[in-house]
């Protein structure tokens, strides 16, 4: 058996969580590759709404089995109350929950990090979510991380000690005043008593070899959908760097989160907006500042799952979507929020940029010291409700256009579209 993927290829909140809940029937397995509590994934069904940060979405199967990757960061405080916070609503996300001992963890004075570096960029922060994950993923590659794995040692009190001594002398050095900072609002002693708590908490859970795992499960004939987290444009190689988060994102992040080796990757699904959004800073060539990129924001509820910060929003661009279906070998797409564009008579997909150096159809290397202008093709708007649509024949024609339009640029089909945020308010072709 392959493993199928589900990606998103903007700049993340694309309905990445809302399409893998929508495919879990379909699998057995679902496994999260890459990032950490950044994500927020939100699922709706039966008139509740469920939003996930580190717990893979398929969770809401209570048969299948939902795997943390160790490409995936994870905080024991957060993890928790998210496991608590399903099980208030009778579901039990423990069962049948599995985590890669070699994940690593997020611990409280990550969090203090991640602030104050985003303190030292001033005017040049990226808008990190300030969940700890920039220096989480710098102690992995430096080789000094802590891993799932090591909350079963007799020392790992030692070795978190030892490792918060070192952040706190680094941020005395940056002079960050760490004392005054509370981590979700609560002052870091606390915190990190909770923290500690959750750690040992975690022991309950099952830790596993992941990979090992994996590998058997295919070989058994299970099936594998991974699921990712933010999007291509924020991965640490091919997005806008340095305004990206500090993972692979794209297709490379399924090998190394998970152990899987690329002959071994089967159906890639690229999720995209049919609008496109971003949260925190950096390029954004489509960007629309006045009514039309408010009203996208109203209509679509553009305000971010895990920081509840507005998004900003604009067309979909045609440039950035094909430069992430090439990186990630997407084989089919999903698109998004259709439903967001029922009122515009008008719409229009940036197809190419004017650059300082004339027309390109490519993501420039630096596209935030470059002076871009987006060539759009204006479309029409299918003015019509998309709310209750049940089959493909009733999709409006004008619909079916912008759809065709798509798919005739990338040369990639799309699979389905989502008109809702419920779960059944989604077709697939
Ligand atoms: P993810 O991070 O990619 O899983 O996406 P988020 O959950 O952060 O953001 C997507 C938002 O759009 C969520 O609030 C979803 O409930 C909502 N959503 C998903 N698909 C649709 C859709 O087709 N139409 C509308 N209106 N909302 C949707
Ligand atoms: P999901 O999985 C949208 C953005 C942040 C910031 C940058 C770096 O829900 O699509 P980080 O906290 O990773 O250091 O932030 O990346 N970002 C996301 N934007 N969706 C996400 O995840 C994101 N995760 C991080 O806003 O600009
Ligand atoms: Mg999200």
């Amino acid at each position: 058996m392959k493993v199928d993927v589900i990606l998103g290829l903007q700049w993340g909140d694309e309905g990445k969580g809302k399409i893998v809940d929508v495919m879990t029937p379909q699998y057995d397995i679902i496994a999260r590759f890459q990032g950490g509590p950044n994500a927020g994934h939100t699922i709706e069904f039966k008139n509740r709404k469920y939003v996930l940060h580190t717990i893979p979405s398929g969770i809401f199967y209570p048969k299948k089995t939902n795997l943390v990757g160790n490409g995936v960061i994870l905080d024991p405080f957060i993890f928790r109350k998210e496991i608590i916070n399903l099980a208030e609503y009778g579901i039990d996300a423990t069962s049948n929950l599995l985590v890669s001992k070699k994940a690593h963890l997020i611990t409280p004075t990550h969090r203090l990090l991640d602030a104050a570096y985003e303190a030292l960029k001033g005017e040049s922060r990226i808008g990190s979510t300030l969940k700890g994950i920039g220096p989480t993923y710098t102690d992995k590659v430096a080789r000094i991380g802590l891993r799932v794995g090591d909350i079963l040692r007799d020392d790992f009190r030692v070795m978190y000690f030892n490792l918060r001594e070192n952040h706190l002398r680094l941020m005395q050095f940056m002079e960050f005043n760490a004392d005054s900072f509370l981590i979700d609002d609560i002052p870091f002693n606390r915190y990190e008593e909770q923290w500690l708590d959750a750690v040992d908490y975690m022991k309950t859970l099952k830790l596993v070899d992941a990979e090992y795992f994996l590998h058997r499960s295919l070989a058994a004939g299970k099936r594998v959908l991974a699921e990712g987290a933010q999007g291509t444009m924020l991965d640490v190689d091919f997005g806008s760097y340095p305004f990206v988060t500090s993972s692979n994102t794209s297709i490379g992040g399924v090998c190394s989160g998970l152990g899987i080796n690329p002959g071994n990757i089967g159906e890639v699904t690229g999720v995209f907006k049919a609008y496109c959004t971003r949260v925190g800073s950096g390029p954004f060539p489509t960007e629309q500042f006045g009514d039309q990129g408010d009203k996208m924001r109203e209509r679509g509820h553009e305000y971010g799952s895990t920081t509840g910060r507005p998004r900003r929003c604009g067309w979909l661009d045609l440039v950035a979507l094909k430069y992430a279906i090439m990186i990630n070998g997407v084989t089919r797409l999903f698109m998004m929020k259709t439903d967001v564009l029922d009122d515009f008579s008008r719409i229009l997909i940036g197809n190419g940029y004017m650059t300082g150096k004339g027309k390109t159809g490519d993501v420039p290397f630096d596209f935030l010291q470059e002076d871009i202008k987006v060539i759009y093709k204006e479309l029409r708007g299918w003015e019509t409700s998309l709310k209750g649509l049940k089959s493909k024949d009733e999709m409006p024609v004008v619909l079916q256009e912008y759809v065709d339009f798509i798919e005739k640029e990338t040369g990639i089909p799309v699979m389905g579209v989502s008109f809702g945020p419920d779960r059944t308010q989604t077709l697939i072709f």
